[in-house]
């Protein structure tokens, strides 16, 4: 293992869409810092823990940080950021992928689930933003990728605040691209507009046929080539179908695919769902 690796770190890291970000980072490559609330220590209810993503990170060769993190406490991601440039020097991709979508009418809703969506989805991403952006630019490099959904231009009625939240995120993603365009920091946003199967959505459906859900691993492509790119491709927000038409993401796929579905990590879910 070679400390000159470049760094990814992933909010939203114990399961899902965060998960494979980081297994396929770190077989291009990469050395992980695998972010989320859930630890072996403190696990939540739903499957997957930090820890267990950090050490599918080591299997494959590269070394990994597991460290909970509750994105909504800026002093948090202050203590992660000081961390991990203690020890691993350096931050190359940083991916806001942690979010919640909270289900109910806004009326019906007390207003402290409409802060919390947006101290989760917007405020979170700008924290991370605010405490690792500073220290790319004193690097001369950077990526930052933001994960928005096609309910940013699509509006979900019944979950408005997530709608709200991921315009936002839009919004903030461009905003930062400018400001950041001139100091070799590159701020770029995928909006997924299709449904891909995660432990997490999959919960919210109880009962609903998930197995032709895309596979997470279309996110990874769309990420890694993100990363790929030159800094000065910023501010830009991408809608996951514009970036399959570009040839930047695989063909469709289906979880139903995937080698396992079926028990292994998806048991796991079915088990929450009774
Ligand atoms: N799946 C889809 O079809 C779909 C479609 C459009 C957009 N997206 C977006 O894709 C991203 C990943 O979604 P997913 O489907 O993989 O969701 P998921 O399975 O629910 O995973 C969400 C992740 O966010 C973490 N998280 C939630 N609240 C957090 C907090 N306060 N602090 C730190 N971490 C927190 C969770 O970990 P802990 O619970 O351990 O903290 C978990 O690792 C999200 O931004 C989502 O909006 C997904």
């Amino acid at each position: 293992m070679s400390g000159d690796a470049p760094v990814a770190v992933i909010t939203g890291a114990s399961r899902g869409i965060g998960k494979q970000f980081a297994v396929d980072f770190a077989a291009a490559g990469y050395d992980v810092v695998c972010l989320a609330r859930s630890t072996d220590d403190s696990p939540t209810k739903l499957p997957g823990t930090v820890d267990e993503t950090a050490q599918l990170v080591r299997d494959a060769g590269r070394r990994a940080l597991a460290l909970p993190l509750n994105v909504q406490v800026e002093e948090e991601v202050a203590a992660i950021a000081d961390r991990v440039y203690d020890e691993l020097g350096r931050c190359d991709v940083l991916i806001n992928n942690a979010a919640i979508a909270i289900p109910g009418k806004t009326l019906e809703l007390p207003t402290s689930r409409w802060r919390l969506a947006m101290d989760v989805n917007v405020h979170g991403p700008l924290y991370m933003m605010y405490h690792f952006c500073p220290r790319m630019v004193q690097a001369g490099s950077g990526r930052v990728i933001n994960i928005s959904s096609g309910a940013a231009v699509r509006p979900e009625f019944g979950r408005i605040s997530y709608t709200v939240t991921k315009r936002a995120l839009e919004a903030l993603t461009e905003g930062m691209g400018f400001e950041l365009q001139e100091q070799s920091v590159a701020v770029n946003c995928i909006r997924l507009d299709f449904a891909v199967w995660s432990e997490g959505y999959a919960y919210t459906l109880p009962g609903v046929d998930t197995s032709e859900f895309e596979d997470p691993v279309v996110m990874s492509d769309a990420a890694l080539w993100l990363a790929r790119q030159p800094l000065d491709y910023t501010g830009k927000v991408l809608a996951i179908t514009q970036m399959r038409e570009m040839g930047a993401v695989r063909g469709n796929t289906r979880i139903a695919d995937r080698e396992g579905w079926g028990d292994g990590e998806t048991a796991g879910a079915r088990e929450v769902k009774r």
